[in-house]
């Protein structure tokens, strides 16, 4: 069998490109930052060439917008069949971004000083984005469970009570979760019991796998539609999070007409770049990216093996979506910081847990969106490294953060 094209790209190949993933730690492997290894969708690039061959480097020209509004309806229509018009996606300049406007504009609104409920780990910026606008931050540790993960749900009852600003990530980043349409209605009727609201986070929903489904959030009751606001983005699964466009989707009226007083320094964030590159991929990018999941898909299967096989006492379970693997490494008893540990014995650059929240302490996360080859070869170093220390003293300040 004739080798996969992503399998032939090669160390030396991608930290030529100077992508951030391959640059900030040099001489390492890197699995750390979000990005893919393997480019975009050649839609995408042509796209994104003819705006600049065009002089499109003004403010974004109305049709730019509008296209990109019809081509994420459509997609979302296609993929998820959710039925949007145009005029409820509105164009931002990231889903971080997304966020901060959730957090200024969509609070409760008997509660505009509300905390911000996180379910933990969470991505690593998100837990600092509440206290950036002096509010506070309360984080609900998921609980694992034989298969996967659950919500812990008399903690997030309370921390909602009185009204709070819920984060829901789905997928779940770090830890792959798909939420299923039982406990999307279950977050829903607590949100809407304890007056909350809900900013929804959609940016891996293409990157789900065989045997789950993402469901928006905002279509499973007309309440979760009501008190909620969704970012989607084409910048993960389409890997072009530099170019700058977002998507917020507004599924109320009362939030449409706030938006319409609010959005506008928000929307001019999108770099006409970003607009054309997201309208083509979400156009033109199927097949690509149908290829880059089934890619995925075997590698999160790979890593089940080569974990079993270098690296026995770390458990992983795969990730129903997202490129990102959730690996407890407890006991192997590398704190403080087991990413330093990976980082300086093996050279392999991943996340540290606890930079992710609550309950992650023990954990690393792990990008496996690389060429299976060189996942094997991060696998490889990081066994290597584990069975080189076991003489080791972890509370050596030389391993401290
Ligand atoms: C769950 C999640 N939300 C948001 C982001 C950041 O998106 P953006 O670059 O659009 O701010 C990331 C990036 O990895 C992510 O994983």
């Amino acid at each position: 069998m004739s080798a996969h094209p992503f399998d032939l790209l090669t160390v030396e190949q991608l930290r030529r490109s100077g992508s951030l993933k391959w640059s900030e730690y040099r001489g390492t492997l890197g699995a750390w930052v979000a990005e893919m290894d393997f480019g975009t969708a050649p839609g995408v690039i042509v796209a994104a060439q003819e705006t600049l061959a065009n002089g499109l480097i003004g403010y974004a020209p109305t049709q730019l917008v509008n296209d990109m509004q019809q081509a994420t309806a459509a997609w979302l229509d296609n993929r998820f069949e959710w039925k949007l018009e145009p005029g409820q996606v509105r164009p931002l300049n990231s889903v971080a971004v997304a966020l901060d406007a959730a957090i200024m504009h969509f609070s409760p609104q008997h509660h505009p000083d509300a905390p911000v409920v996180l379910l933990t780990p969470a991505y690593m910026p998100f837990l600092a984005a509440a206290s950036r606008f002096g509010r506070g931050t309360i984080q609900v540790a998921m609980l694992p469970t034989e298969t996967g993960w659950d919500i812990d749900w008399p903690a997030l009852k309370h921390a909602l009570a009185g009204g709070s600003l819920l984060v829901l990530v789905n997928p779940h980043n770090p830890i792959g979760k798909v939420y299923s349409r039982e406990e999307l209605l279950a977050i829903s009727e607590l949100v809407e019991a304890t007056g909350s609201r809900v900013f929804v986070d959609e940016i891996h929903s293409p990157l789900v796998f065989d045997g789950a489904s993402h469901i928006p959030y905002a279509t499973v009751s007309h309440a979760a539609a009501a008190h909620s606001i969704t970012a989607v983005a084409a910048t993960k699964a389409f890997n072009l999070p530099g170019l700058k466009c977002a998507q917020l989707v507004l599924t109320n009226d009362a939030d449409r007409r706030l938006w319409a007083g609010v959005g506008d320094t928000f929307e001019h964030g999108a770099a006409n770049v970003g607009l054309a590159a997201t309208t083509a991929a979400y156009r033109t990018g199927t097949g690509w990216l149908d290829g880059v999941i089934a890619y995925l898909d075997e590698s999160r299967m790979l890593l089940a093996d080569l974990i079993t096989e270098h690296l026995p006492h770390v458990r992983y379970r795969p990730p129903h979506g997202t490129y990102l693997a959730w690996l407890d490494v407890s006991r192997l008893s590398l704190d403080p910081s087991p990413a330093r540990f990976f980082l300086k014995e093996a050279q392999v650059a991943l996340i540290n847990g606890s930079d992710c929240g609550a309950g992650a302490q023990g954990f690393v996360r792990l990008n496996f969106a690389t060429p299976r080859p060189v996942l094997g070869g991060m696998i490889h170093r990081m066994g290597a490294a584990v069975d080189g220390c076991d003489n080791k003293d972890m509370t050596d300040p030389e391993f401290a953060q």
